[in-house]
């Protein structure tokens, strides 16, 4: 039987690999896409998959084109590629505002839209990587938030208008996990022991994590779940509540 194809956006590093390699291990053909080139080739190698290099704001036809040619059809789309811009609002300029928008929300509207056809004739879905933080605003980071906020939006409503032509359309916002974007905290020992602490788990999660409930989403498993946004994160997002100070209260 042929494989069922799924491209990964952002799939050289990180969150992006960590899905290629558990949806590989569930039987899919990845279609690694990524603006490394070396990066996605270095993936598609290792997970058996097909490397389709390129940035997700260039042409979204000439990429969906490519996926189909590559692997028969097309049967799932995780749009993961993203990227995060470190300034406070009152000083964000309209180009970080652009390279933002464009990565995050943009593009994945746009592959969404170009893929539907395809996803139609397989009755495949959709997963996007949105974030714990499109419901919480972070320092300096505001309009990260905002477009994540945006890939959340853009799940419900896309799972409410494509939902009669059988396409299903969740997204996963992970909480803290372990890669290049933040490695900049983790790699402060101290940063790392603080924020370990701090969730319920007691760990910070790795992105095989996010790629285990992708591989949930994608799989009949999942075949009456659409338009839902799935926290990963260790609980974090619980622990409003728990910062506050507080009379001893009992161990648990
Ligand atoms: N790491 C976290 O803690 C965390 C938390 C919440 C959400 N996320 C989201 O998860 C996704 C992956 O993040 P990550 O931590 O793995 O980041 P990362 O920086 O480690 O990897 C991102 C990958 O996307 C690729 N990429 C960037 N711009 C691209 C473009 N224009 N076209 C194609 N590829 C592009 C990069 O080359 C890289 O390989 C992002 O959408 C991010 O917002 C991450």
């Amino acid at each position: 039987m042929q494989r069922q194809t799924v491209l990964v956006t952002g799939g050289a590093a990180g969150i992006g690999e960590g899905i290629a390699q558990v949806l590989a291990t569930r039987g899919w053909q990845v279609l690694v896409n990524d603006v490394d080139a070396e990066g996605a080739q270095r993936v598609a190698q290792a997970v058996g998959g097909i490397a389709l290099p390129g940035d997700v704001r260039n042409d979204p036809q000439g990429l969906v084109a490519q996926a189909v040619a590559a692997g028969g059809a097309l049967h799932a789309l995780v749009n993961n590629a993203g990227i995060i811009r470190r300034s406070p609002l009152a000083d964000t300029t309209e180009a970080e505002l652009d390279v933002v928008y464009g990565i995050n929300l943009k593009a994945m509207v746009r592959l969404s839209q170009v893929a539907l056809p395809h996803l139609q004739a397989s009755a495949g879905a959709i997963v996007n990587i949105s974030s714990i933080a499109a419901e919480s605003p972070q320092p300096a980071a505001g309009f990260y938030s905002m477009s994540k906020a945006g890939v959340s939006a853009f799940t419900r409503q896309a799972a409410l208008e494509w939902g009669p032509r059988g396409v299903r359309v969740n997204a996963v916002a992970p909480g803290l996990i372990r890669t290049a974007m933040a490695e900049a905290v983790y790699s402060v020992p101290e940063l790392h022991e603080k924020r370990r602490m701090m969730m319920p788990l007691r760990r910070i999660g790795v992105p095989a994590e996010i790629g285990k409930v992708v591989a949930f989403l994608l799989s009949d498993d999942a075949s009456y779940v659409s338009g839902q946004v799935i926290a990963v994160d260790g609980g974090f997002t619980q622990t409003l509540i728990d910062h506050l100070p507080h009379p001893p209260t009992p161990a648990f």
